[in-house]
């Protein structure tokens, strides 16, 4: 069914009271709206009420197993929806909040099961964007909200992502520029016996380890998802940020040749920034320099979403390091690729053979 769509532009230096008030009384009213924060872009909904939740889902095509992150924009704030909270998870959010960090905690019983997938456990974050700390404290209750794209599709770092995904499925969209970080936040679980990473992001395991010492490493970060390796963060083990064309991800030294090689007039090709010229196809998009991983952060759902216009079935994607914000880079990209990933090195001294 097509929804009435309200479009905000919203000035994020200094959010306009009136148009914060007339999205807010969207949400009060049960709607769903878009958000911009400094990750991605959100679709967000009254995290205290379940039928806005299960909006959320229908919208985007969500798994209703897989939970929302509840934004909140006050620390003091996690002890109604959180309970057994550990001073380490306080640490954190004098450390990082408002940023880019989720916290996973014991469930307070106000939030819906719809929200928490049926877990017993939230997540919680404070972004930080003024728009939409603005606009959780205009509605008196915490906002939860998936990134805002179509379930399985790359996440909407800017306002016109959003647009393309959500117009007419959403009583309301805010355009708030673009996003800084460029990929969703990291979540660490506080809910279990050790402290885990369950999603790497723009705070990273160094920072967080400074805090709570040494970190689980959930497996599905780094390797796909089956029957021996259940991600504790459901999401993880749907297929994720995939553009339409198929990924491959291209490691070692000798990666000119072999994607020279093995592409043609419908290949794409993703690289660092300087890298355009060494490759024969067209259809090249860099997406920072080689050591600057927050810009490669900041860039990749943008490219990925710029090769779906592009007429490429095949993406050869350059190998970001997986080190700092690198590690929520390559984790990003691997899944996008489905874990596919060839060694140029191997593959170009075979054929040579
Ligand atoms: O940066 C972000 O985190 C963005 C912005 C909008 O805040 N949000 C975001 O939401 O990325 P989403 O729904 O796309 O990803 C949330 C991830 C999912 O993998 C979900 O399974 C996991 O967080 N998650 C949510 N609640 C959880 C919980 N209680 N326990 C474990 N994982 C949880
Ligand atoms: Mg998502």
């Amino acid at each position: 069914m097509e929804v009435k769509t309200k479009i905000f532009k919203i000035d994020p230096k200094n959010p306009e009271k009136y148009l914060i008030e007339q999205a807010a009384d969207l949400l009060i009213k049960n709607g769903i709206v878009t958000i911009p924060t400094e990750t991605v872009y959100g679709l967000a909904g009254n995290a205290l009420n379940k039928e806005a939740a299960n909006k959320i889902y229908m919208a985007k095509g969500r798994p209703s197993d897989n939970p929302l992150i509840v934004h909140i924009s006050d620390k003091e704030d996690v002890f109604k929806y959180a309970k057994d909270v550990p001073d380490t998870a306080l640490k954190l959010f004098e450390a990082f909040s408002p940023g880019p960090l989720t916290i996973v905690l014991k469930k307070q019983d106000i939030i819906p099961d719809s929200v928490s997938g049926g877990l017993d456990t939230v997540a919680l974050r404070i972004p930080n964007n003024n728009i939409t700390l603005s606009l959780i404290n205009a509605c008196g209750f915490p906002l939860a909200a998936p990134s805002a794209n179509i379930s399985g599709s790359p996440s909407p770092t800017e306002f016109e992502h959003t647009y393309k995904d959500l117009f007419g499925k959403v009583e309301g969209l805010i355009d708030g520029g673009k996003c800084n970080v460029g990929v969703e936040s990291t979540i660490i679980s506080l809910a279990g016996d050790k402290p885990a990473l369950l999603r790497p992001g723009g705070i990273t395991v160094e920072q967080l380890e400074d805090i709570v010492g040494e970190l689980e490493m959930d497996k599905c970060i780094l390797n796909k998802a089956d029957k021996d390796f259940v991600p504790k963060a459901p999401g993880m083990k749907y297929k994720h940020y995939a553009p339409k064309a198929k990924v491959i991800i291209v490691k070692g030294n000798n990666f000119t040749e072999f994607i020279n090689k093995n592409s043609n007039e419908k290949t794409g090709v993703l690289c660092f920034d300087g890298e355009k010229k060494l490759f024969k196809t067209k259809n090249v998009l860099e997406y920072g320099n080689e050591v600057d991983s927050n810009a490669q952060a900041h860039n990749l759902f943008n490219c990925l979403r710029a090769f779906d216009e592009m007429e490429v079935d095949k993406i050869f994607a350059r190998c970001p390091k997986a080190n700092g914000v690198g590690l929520a880079v390559y984790n990003r990209l691997i899944k996008a690729a489905a874990f596919n990933v060839v060694d140029a090195d191997k593959i170009i001294g075979k054929v040579s053979e």
